[in-house]
């Protein structure tokens, strides 16, 4: 049977588990060369990744028109090609950036912008509408918000969007745009190691979906950090911004997340799953309006990301003893 969630009020459907496209943009910065992608991609195996995830039943992709400056949007509208229609794509705007020397450049949250960079999107992604479109400037002005919420109100009269969603981590900024009839959602950072209560009963009480991004901690929760693991020059968890959590500076795991990784993977490894699939399942027994989105840059990672959709969600006594260990690992940690 399909497992499949609803994009809150609007009653989109998707497959319970969407991909997430930062990575497969490849490399771009910020003007004072802080990388700002996951280093170098292959795009054809992009391409071929996305593909898979579709035979895979996976029908919902999240990009951005910033990641890799464009190009994030240019590869999954190539891949998804005529078979668009069967799936719900949704993007983010609110950045400027320069694709000739993919660089971030600003921001802009006038609603002059939003209409350009919209038609932008669409060109990029070769369709004729966005199904989510989301706002991706986290700590924007609430009050300049509100007029971009009544804005996306009529880019949904014109058919040009389908639903919004404000992607932030702020439950206040996140209300705002709950009071547009056709918000559907919030985008927001969850995971096992970093839970977001408050933002998960923003979205219970306005109907709204949790599109929960970073669901494996930035790849921390596949195991892989674990002993080390160098990163590439041009990756951003190399020199981790300070809203990236997890990552310490030069790239390195910070250990008591990896330790709280360690102590939760009997758990999350039931049932045959590994541990990616794991940190997927407890995602969906958190809530039943989690929607996460992992990222992705091979096929390998599209079939285990995928194939967490046949294993569902965790059971409540292992909810139950995920939280007991993390209560533990605290106090330990304290
Ligand atoms: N709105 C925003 O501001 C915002 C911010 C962040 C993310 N997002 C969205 O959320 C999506 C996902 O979040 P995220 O990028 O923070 O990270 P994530 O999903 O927590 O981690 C993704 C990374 O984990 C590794 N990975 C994924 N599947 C794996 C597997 N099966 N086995 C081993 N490693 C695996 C890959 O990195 P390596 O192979 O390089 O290790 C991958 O790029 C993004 O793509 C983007 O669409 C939005």
């Amino acid at each position: 049977m399909e497992f499949t969630r609803t994009l809150g009020r609007s009653g989109i459907q998707v497959s319970a588990l969407g991909f997430g496209c930062w990575a497969i943009g490849g490399e771009w910065q910020d003007r004072a060369g802080q990388p700002l992608g996951w280093g170098k991609v292959d795009d054809e195996e992009s391409v071929r990744a996305v593909r898979r995830a579709l035979d895979l039943g996976v029908t919902f992709f999240d990009t951005a028109d910033v990641y890799g400056t464009g190009h994030s949007e240019r590869v999954l509208g190539r891949a998804l090609g005529s078979r668009r229609d069967d799936v719900v794509v949704a993007t983010k705007w609110g950045n400027l950036f320069d694709p000739d020397t993919r660089t971030l450049t600003g921001t802009d949250d006038s609603p002059e912008h939003l209409c350009r960079a919209l038609t932008a999107s669409l060109r990029r992604l070769g369709t004729d509408h966005v199904d989510l479109y989301q706002l991706h400037l986290a700590d924007a002005d609430p009050d300049r918000a509100a007029r971009l919420r009544d804005a996306c109100e009529e880019l949904v009269a014109e058919g040009l969007i389908r639903a919004y969603a404000w992607s932030t981590d702020d439950p206040a900024r996140a209300a705002v745009f709950a009071e547009g009839p056709h918000c559907a959602a919030v985008q927001h950072a969850l995971n096992v190691l970093d839970d977001a209560p408050e933002l998960l009963s923003l979205c219970e009480k306005n109907d709204l979906a949790s599109v929960n991004r970073s669901p494996l901690a930035m790849g921390l929760l596949t195991g892989k950090h674990r002993g080390g693991r160098s990163l590439e020059a041009g990756d951003i968890r190399n020199r981790p911004p300070a809203w990236l959590r997890g990552f310490g500076d030069g790239g390195g795991a910070d250990p008591e997340w990896l330790a709280r990784v360690d102590a939760l993977r009997d758990i999350l490894t039931s049932g045959g799953r590994t541990l990616a699939q794991g940190a997927l399942a407890w995602l969906w027994a958190r809530s039943p309006r989690t929607v996460p989105i992992p990222g992705f840059r091979s096929v390998a990672q599209a079939e285990e990301n995928a194939g967490a959709l046949a294993k569902g969600p965790l059971t409540e006594r292992q909810m139950t003893e995920v939280e007991r260990v993390l209560r533990r690992e605290a106090a330990g940690a304290a």
